[in-house]
Formats: structure tokens, C-alpha cells, sequence
């Protein structure tokens, strides 16, 4: 016994003193390895005379389970003292200027943002904003889409967990922000705004990720049409792709939240082998649109018989690939420096309506 109690201490001993995983392995080996000390002790048990195997069996079961848990306690604290290592090795210093080794670039994404704004902006509309965590009401009911609508299956929504007062999802679209916008206003006032920012949907491959990026654009007032909306559509086209030919075809649609749709086409041309935009050789989608439908104009707390809107959204994502010439929308989100470095834009390229947007 007292063997026994001196062979623990000393195999305690020696694991606690082991200053890395492999001194430690090398201990774990020599106590509970194949020829280690323990297991030939638990070998002995069998020549043992049964009185003898009942008191040493379990004083040596008691001692492998000892080491075996300072062996575990042990490994634990060299693997958390491993990783604050090398945290404290990785550390990158937040404030270091931009022409540090590493660089530093704007994404295209949030460019594209800029552009947007900047464009919007000289039209008269302001920036707003919205959670990106929604209630059902906002991101579905109040834009007519209840709950029985086929349209909520076909948004592959991310719904949250847990109990809430009302169904809570990741916003599967910018349009919420136009019910917010409403409720702001309250009512009686002319609303002119474009609510860029990040949305869900379960998809995954190279035109869909999970979260991407929309703008949606709202203008309520009195005596509102479509052609309103149609220019206002192919003024921020034409200054977003920096060219004249723009040309915009306007396809009968379907969404819930307007009343007519439209989905907008831009035509391309075909250059050296590779779209370009303008002219229209062929057509590719590049929004949806409508004037806001009655229902949607009462949620927002609008009387439709006054008031009249138009709304449109449209991928931030898509339209940063058919400017710049992507062609994987998934690498937008890797983070890889060489495609930040290769596609990202420097600091100091603010975009403005002078120098061109894009510029
Ligand atoms: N929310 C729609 C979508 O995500 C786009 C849209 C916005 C259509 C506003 C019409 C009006 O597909």
C-alpha cells in the first residue's frame, strides 16, 4: 500500500512538473502506455490470491484514475497556457496606420455603399436604417405578405430561437425599413430614403450567401406614378455604371408589398467577349420594384387616398459585380487579402458626383 501511495505521489509529481504536451505524453506513456507502471501493476492482479486481489485491485484502480485525472488537469493548463501564447504572439496592433505591411483597403461592398449614398443623396433622399434582427410584422405582415403567404417559405428565413412576443427573424430584405420609415413619419409627411445593409437567407453557392446586401429605396408624397420611379431608376443606373446608354426595361412583376411591380433588366453589350453595361444586346435583372401597395401604405400609417409611393431593392452585392467584374459572389466574404488587395479601393477614393462614383 504504501508503495502504491508513494509510486502516486511521484508520478503526480513528475506529470505536474512536465512543462509541454509532448513531456507529457512521454509521462502519460509510462504510467498507462502498453509497458507503462500502471498497467503492469493492473497485470499483477491476475496471480494474485483472491484475498489478495481484494485489497490491492481497487488501491490500483484508484491510483490510474488519479494519474489519469492529473494527466487531463495538467494537459488542460498547458494547452490554455499554449493559446494565450500564442494570442499574445498573433497580437495585431488595431492602430497602426494604413500603410503598415498589411495594407489596408475599403471592401467593395461598403464602396458601393458610398456610391449609393452619395448618388441618392444629390436626388434628395436621405440614408436610414433598420435592425437587422426583425420582427415577423415588419419583415412579413405589415409588407402584406401574412402569415400564409407562400412568400415567406420562398425567403428561406433564418428564425431565432426562443420565446419572443412575436416570431423574431433575420431580416430577409430591406423593406422592413420602409414600415419604419412610415412609423417615423408618422403619417403626414413626404418620405424620400434609400436603407442600405445586410440580409438573410438560407442559400449558399456562387450568385447567393447566406447574408448578402440590399438597398431599398421608398418615396412617399402626393401624386406619385410610375414614371416617377422610372427616372428616378434609370438616373441612379446611369450615374452608378458612369455611362448615358443605360437603357432600363421594365418587366410586369409580382411582389406583395407593391401594386404594379416591376422587375428591372439593365442591357448589356458585349465587348471583347465579356458584358459590359449599355446598349441592349441582352438583358440582366438587376431590381425589384413597384408602387407601394395600399395595404403597405396603411401599416406605415398612411392613408392611401392621399399618398401615393414607389419602393424598389436591389442586391448591393450584384451590383458591386456587375461594375467591377467578380464573378464569385462567396468571395466577397472570405476575407482573403490577395482579393481585397486586387479588387478593394484605397482609402482615400471617396466617391463623389464630380470625380465620378466610382472613381
Ligand atoms: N424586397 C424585395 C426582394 O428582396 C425587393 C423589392 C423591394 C421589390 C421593394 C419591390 C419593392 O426581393
Amino acid at each position: 500500500m504504501t508503495d502504491l501511495n508513494d509510486l502516486r505521489q511521484h508520478m503526480i509529481a513528475s506529470i505536474d512538473a512536465c512543462s509541454g504536451l509532448d513531456a507529457l505524453e512521454t509521462a502519460r506513456v509510462e504510467a498507462l502506455g502498453k509497458q507503462g507502471r500502471i498497467t503492469q501493476l493492473l497485470k499483477t492482479l491476475g496471480g494474485m490470491t483472491p484475498d489478495e486481489r481484494q485489497a490491492q485491485g481497487p488501491a490500483i484502480h484508484a491510483l490510474r484514475e488519479s494519474v489519469t485525472a492529473a494527466l487531463a488537469a495538467r494537459k488542460a493548463t498547458l494547452e490554455q497556457a499554449a493559446l494565450d501564447a500564442r494570442l499574445a504572439d498573433e497580437h495585431i496592433d488595431m492602430t497602426l496606420p494604413v500603410d503598415a505591411p498589411l495594407g489596408g483597403t475599403i471592401h467593395p461592398v461598403s464602396q458601393v455603399m458610398d456610391e449609393l449614398a452619395e448618388i441618392f443623396a444629390d436626388l434628395g433622399f436621405a440614408v436610414a436604417t433598420g435592425p437587422e434582427i426583425e420582427d415577423d410584422w415588419h419583415n412579413f405582415t405589415a409588407l402584406n405578405i401574412p402569415e400564409t403567404h407562400p412568400a415567406r417559405a420562398m425567403h428561406d428565413t433564418f428564425y431565432l430561437a426562443g420565446e419572443h412576443e412575436r416570431p423574431m427573424v433575420l431580416r430577409t430584405h430591406t423593406s422592413p425599413v420602409q414600415i419604419r420609415a412610415m412609423k417615423a413619419a408618422g403619417g403626414n409627411q413626404p418620405i424620400r430614403i434609400i436603407a442600405p445593409g445586410r440580409t438573410y437567407r438560407s442559400d449558399s453557392d456562387a450568385t447567393h450567401t447566406p447574408m448578402f446586401h440590399q438597398v431599398e429605396g421608398l418615396v412617399i408624397d402626393k401624386g406619385i406614378t410610375l414614371g416617377h420611379l422610372k427616372w428616378t431608376l434609370e438616373t441612379f443606373l446611369r450615374a452608378f455604371f458612369e455611362r448615358d446608354d443605360v437603357v432600363l426595361r421594365l418587366r410586369p412583376s409580382y411582389f406583395p408589398f407593391t401594386e404594379p411591380s416591376a422587375e428591372v433588366d439593365v442591357g448589356y453589350s458585349v465587348v471583347k467577349g465579356k458584358r459590359v453595361i449599355g446598349g441592349s444586346e441582352g438583358w440582366m435583372e438587376v431590381l425589384g420594384s413597384g408602387m407601394v401597395h395600399r395595404t403597405v401604405l396603411e401599416a406605415g400609417g398612411y392613408d392611401p387616398a392621399e399618398w401615393q409611393g414607389f419602393a424598389f431593392g436591389c442586391g448591393i452585392d450584384r451590383l458591386a459585380m456587375l461594375k467591377y467584374g467578380m464573378d464569385d459572389l462567396r468571395a466577397f466574404f472570405d476575407g482573403d487579402i490577395r482579393w481585397l488587395k486586387h479588387y478593394g479601393f484605397s482609402s482615400l477614393d471617396v466617391p463623389t458626383l464630380s470625380g465620378g462614383v466610382g472613381a
